[in-house]
């Protein structure tokens, strides 16, 4: 894949080692009790596909929450980033479809800003789709893809690099990370970043349980499609039999804690062999697959002290259910 913007670049050197990786990863993952699954392993094409068609639903409100905010306060956004004035890197970690970004994107390229845009994601076709949405409709952009994990990029943009940057995290992926391990990766975003650097966090908000539920238990089954796909992506990619129609999907919000999780139930007592391990499941036994976990202003605010930013300013959507900080680092 080659972006046809201005800048024609595409790093991916370490691609013969992701499946190892993923194999590795799924294989530790089962070997835990409970079994679990790394949700960044979703994203092969038919996942991408099935996650535009979640971003779509009515029950998904985060979208729609982010890009009220994307479409409606874009100025308020732009200036907080371009109020310095020197030119910049716009990197964005696990950019999925850039379709919130690509409001921003339009306006600093109308307020003549100098970045390039650096959009980081572990699928590369999502990558494709990104390239193809930019390349419509801001053809002048400059943009360099980066395929891989957040981190192994992120260090690569320095290397490209030495503007000053700012960081977007959008759609709430950091909810997609248990609270210990979203402070560890806060303090590793600062380290990876210089004093004066800004953060743009996306974070969904605590809010009526039977909304947040709702939104990850639609009944036309497609967030169940999109967590049954990485099962039907092991097999493909790792030489595995799991029987699709004996795993079911679950969902449970706990309000006192606000993590939103999801499970793939097994229905009947089984054995799966994945390479040369097979892993007994007994009925009703779970694999847990991803947490959506929501946050609190306080929360958000307590994340950014621990891990060495300075919160600049938080925009929230017309029904603050959904909120986008600003963070200096420190
Ligand atoms: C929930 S989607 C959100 C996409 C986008 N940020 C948005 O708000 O619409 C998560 C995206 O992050 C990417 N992703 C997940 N884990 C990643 C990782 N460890 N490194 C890089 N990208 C990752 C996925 O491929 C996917 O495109």
């Amino acid at each position: 894949m080659k972006s046809q913007l201005n800048i024609d670049t595409y790093i991916n050197d370490e691609v013969v080692n992701t499946n190892d990786q993923f194999l590795k990863d799924i294989l530790d993952g089962l070997h835990q009790n409970p079994k679990h699954m790394q949700s960044k392993y979703f994203y092969d094409k038919k996942g991408d596909a099935l996650f535009q068609e979640i971003m779509a639903m009515p029950e998904y409100y985060l979208t729609r929450c982010e890009m009220d905010i994307f479409q409606n306060k874009t100025q308020e956004l732009a200036h907080i980033i371009i109020d310095d004035q020197s030119p910049f890197e716009l990197v964005e970690l696990g950019a999925g479809d850039a379709s919130k970004s690509l409001h921003l994107l339009q306006y600093l390229k109308k307020a003549k800003s100098q970045f390039t845009y650096m959009p980081i994601d572990i699928s590369g076709n999502i990558l494709s789709v990104l390239d193809e949405k930019l390349h419509d409709n801001i053809p002048d952009l400059d943009i360099t893809l980066l395929e891989g994990d957040y981190f192994d990029m992120l260090k690569k943009t320095s290397k490209l690099s030495a503007r000053r940057k700012a960081v977007l995290f959008l759609g709430s992926n950091i909810g997609n990370m248990e609270l210990h391990e979203a402070a560890d990766f806060c303090k590793q975003l600062r380290k990876n970043l210089n004093k004066g650097d800004i953060v743009l966090v996306g974070f969904d908000l605590k809010k009526d349980p039977k909304i947040i539920l709702n939104a990850y238990n639609d009944p036309k089954g497609v967030t169940a499609a999109f967590n049954l796909n990485l099962l039907e992506r092991i097999n493909k990619e790792l030489k595995a039999n799991f029987d699709l129609k004996q795993f079911e999907h679950y969902q449970n919000y706990d309000p006192l804690n606000g993590a939103c999780r999801s499970y793939l139930v097994s229905l009947e007592d089984q054995n799966v062999n994945i390479e040369n391990e097979s892993f007994h499941f007994k009925k009703d036994e779970v694999i847990y697959m991803e947490v959506s976990q929501k946050f609190s202003i306080d929360d958000m605010e307590k994340l950014a002290l621990s891990s060495g930013f300075k919160t600049i300013n938080t925009i929230t959507d017309s029904k603050e259910w959904f909120a986008d900080t600003f963070w200096i680092a420190d």
